[in-house]
């Protein structure tokens, strides 16, 4: 069962990095693609499944975040992943902004990846 969930999580990962990159592009080329009513509703069905995956997982393995700190720092993370997200590809007021915001969460996005595999918030060290 657990890496059955686990596998869920990981194809979520999949697929949100996926949409991250297209509407990436779609932002910088400044196309109408991105305000099609999938590309709007399909991130959220998708990161649902990746929060609920991810907590499904936590309760299977009894580590959780703010306890062990491999978890604390994806979820930090993860939230720093979601602002930088929605000001790449909501907020942000010019074009210069949006794309370094969006570089920025691909950064977050890394990190969260390696602290995931490494099980450590250390990278490297
Ligand atoms: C953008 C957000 C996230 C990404 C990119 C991500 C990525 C990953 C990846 C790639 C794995 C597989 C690691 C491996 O096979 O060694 C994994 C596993 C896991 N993730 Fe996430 N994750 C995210 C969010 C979260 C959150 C918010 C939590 C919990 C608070 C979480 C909890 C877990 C747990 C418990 C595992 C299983 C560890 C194991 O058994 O190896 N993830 N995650």
């Amino acid at each position: 069962m657990y890496s059955v969930i686990k596998q869920v999580h990981v194809m979520a990962v999949v697929f949100t990095a996926a949409l991250f990159l297209l509407r990436g592009i779609w932002m910088i080329v400044d196309s109408p693609q991105l305000e099609r009513g999938w590309v709007k509703v399909a991130p959220h069905v998708i990161d649902t499944l990746l929060l609920l995956s991810a907590l499904a997982l936590v309760f299977m393995i009894q580590q959780y975040p703010f306890v062990n700190g491999w978890l604390t720092a994806k979820v930090l993370g993860l939230l720093l992943y979601i602002i930088l997200g929605m000001v790449a590809l909501h907020y942000g007021k010019t074009k210069g902004v949006r794309v370094l915001a969006w570089l920025s969460a691909w950064l977050v996005f890394i990190y969260i990846v390696s602290v995931a595999v490494l099980k450590t918030p250390w990278l490297w060290f």
